[in-house]
């Protein structure tokens, strides 16, 4: 069998290197966020980049056990006390272009809006007005705006605001927020949700659209391994009782 080529991580008899680096020396002298900086783009990140990528991580790491994903986590667990890995794997399951993945879709409208506004020679908030309007018309939801609790998202304004401290607020960010004007001035309250934030400033620090979703899973995980301990820990086994109501034919008898 011809041999697996990878550019990630070698490892031999004694050592392992991830793109390069001694492993034990990023042991030492690195972070996590740094490895998971590392292990996507090839480099190390500044100190900015670090900050920015590790405040995303915080921010959705868990915001709830009643998200989609925890709660499909602890559900998991509730009737299978056996698979720890199960259970996590099932809230991963439950992410999605509406929950916690928009950021992915949200990064391809910022980079295809903000390279057709380069073709028509328009600025990033007019291309937004215009993307958001278009999208409307369609009948089509705009990732990255709405939440279903916060008429305010409170992590969007932190890590907008560590971007601009940091240097690295862009274009990503001017089209976020020209959406959500854009959204409010035509009678919508519609928050940048974290997918929404995350994706502008990914954007802005040179990331694919895949990673908008790929990190949310990297940092929901430290979640859902919580929510499943608490899970097993303190409650009983299928404690969880959806509350369903049939609404279907009555009873009736074969022919
Ligand atoms: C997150 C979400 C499901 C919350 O929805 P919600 O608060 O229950 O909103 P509702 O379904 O009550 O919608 C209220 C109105 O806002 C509109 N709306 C909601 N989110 C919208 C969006 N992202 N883009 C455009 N319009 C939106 C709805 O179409 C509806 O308008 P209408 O009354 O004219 O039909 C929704 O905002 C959404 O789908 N967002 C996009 C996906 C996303 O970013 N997900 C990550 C969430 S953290």
């Amino acid at each position: 069998m011809d041999p697996w080529r990878t550019a990630i991580v070698s490892s031999s008899d004694g050592e392992i290197r991830v793109r390069g680096y001694d492993v034990t020396t990023l042991m030492q002298r690195g972070t996590f966020t740094d490895v998971i900086f590392l292990l996507h783009r090839g480099e190390l990140p500044t100190p900015e980049e670090r900050r920015l990528l590790d405040a995303i991580l915080v921010g959705v790491a868990d915001h709830g056990s009643g998200a989609p994903s925890c709660a499909t986590a602890r559900l998991a667990a509730s009737g299978n006390r056996g698979a720890l890995s199960a259970a996590v794997a099932a809230g991963l399951l439950a992410v999605g272009d509406e929950h916690g993945g928009a950021g992915s879709n949200c990064m391809t409208l910022i980079a295809d809006g903000l390279a057709r506004a380069g073709r028509e020679g328009i600025e990033a908030g007019a291309a937004a007005r215009r993307d958001f309007d278009e999208a409307r018309a369609a009948g089509r939801r705009v990732p990255g705006l709405g939440h279903r609790l916060h008429t305010s998202d409170p992590r969007t304004p932190v890590l907008f605001g560590l971007a601009r401290q940091a240097g690295r607020a862009g274009l990503g960010i001017a089209y976020m927020e020209a959406l959500a004007e854009a959204a409010q001035t035509r009678g919508l309250t519609l928050p940048i949700n974290i997918d929404g934030a995350l994706a502008a400033v990914l954007h802005d620090l040179g990331f694919d659209a895949p990673f908008g979703r790929l990190i949310f899973l990297v940092g929901r995980v430290a979640g859902l391994t919580a929510e499943v301990a608490e899970e097993l820990s303190r409650e009983k086994a299928m404690r969880i009782k959806v509350p369903v109501q049939y609404d279907g034919v009555p009873p009736r008898d074969l022919p």
